[in-house]
């Protein structure tokens, strides 16, 4: 059976990148993280002191820029890898999850020339489907014609608990209560910028995963992308 493009898109702490890499080992596809792209470039704008308002230059430091995600070898998954991020060349895999790189990134996210940029990486990247990719836009900008797109979605408060819950496991210290502004602080302004903000395409699949595991969601997902493969085959006349 062909392959699909499966779109996930959701707020933070929804458990995107968690679910999304389950269920491309489960379907034999390939994972992309489109977050740690933004991330990524958020860090090199933050080591090379150059303003978030300063558009044209992040436009250009997008441009200059080369980020690839690969596939983690065992012992970085076994660490909690989903992809590895490399930003021209070096591993930044640990360092694009900090707190303060995720705001950085989120502003920069704002920017409709840094978009493009970065979009067209993404497009070109699954571009061959059989992928999972997962993000803020990826069911209506990125990938529009995606054959199964997810809105996975979860309470803000369970969402901050799982994102403070991981600052834990790394020995960090944050308040749960800081933990859940720069959440809400990070959706407000996924949600309401200009460009290419948050939203349920019209067509995606609303998850809800608030009450549920990695594995459970994971399986749902599965099952509307195997009904989803049933359903092209049955098309394509492959099927009866
Ligand atoms: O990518 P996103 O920010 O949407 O979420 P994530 O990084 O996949 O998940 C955030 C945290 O929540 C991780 O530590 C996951 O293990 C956890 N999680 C969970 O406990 N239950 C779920 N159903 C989904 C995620
Ligand atoms: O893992 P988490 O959900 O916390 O965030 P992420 O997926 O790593 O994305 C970091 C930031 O990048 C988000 O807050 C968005 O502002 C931006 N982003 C975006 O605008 N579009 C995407 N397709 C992915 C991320």
């Amino acid at each position: 059976m062909s392959k699909l493009t499966i779109a996930i898109d959701g707020p933070a702490g929804s458990g995107k990148s968690s679910v999304a890499r389950r269920v491309a080992a489960m379907l034999g596809y390939l994972y992309l993280d489109s977050g740690a792209m933004y991330r990524a470039l958020a860090l090199k704008a933050l080591r090379c002191n150059v303003s978030l308002e300063n558009e044209s230059r992040l436009e250009a430091l997008a441009n200059e820029t080369h980020i690839e995600l690969k596939p983690p070898k065992p012992e970085q998954e076994a660490a909690g890898a989903k992809n590895c991020v490399f930003l021209d060349g070096a591993d930044v895999t640990h360092e694009i999850r900090m707190g303060e790189v995720a705001q950085a990134a989120s502003r920069l996210a704002t920017i409709a020339k840094v978009r493009e940029v970065l979009v067209a990486e993404q497009q070109r990247a699954g571009a061959g489907g059989g992928v999972v990719m997962e993000g803020r836009d990826i069911g209506t900008v990125v990938f529009p014609k995606a054959e199964l797109k997810i809105f996975l979605d979860a309470s803000p408060e369970v969402r901050a608990e799982r994102r403070w819950k991981e600052h834990q496991e790394k020995g960090e210290r944050p308040t749960p209560g800081d933990v859940f502004n720069e959440v809400i602080e990070r959706d407000k302004r996924d949600r309401e910028r200009k460009v290419s903000p948050l939203v349920r395409a019209a067509d995606a699949v609303l998850v809800d995963n608030t009450a549920m595991g990695i594995e459970e969601t994971a399986r749902l997902i599965v099952m509307f992308a195997e009904e989803r493969e049933r359903e092209l085959a049955r098309a394509a006349g492959k099927m009866p």
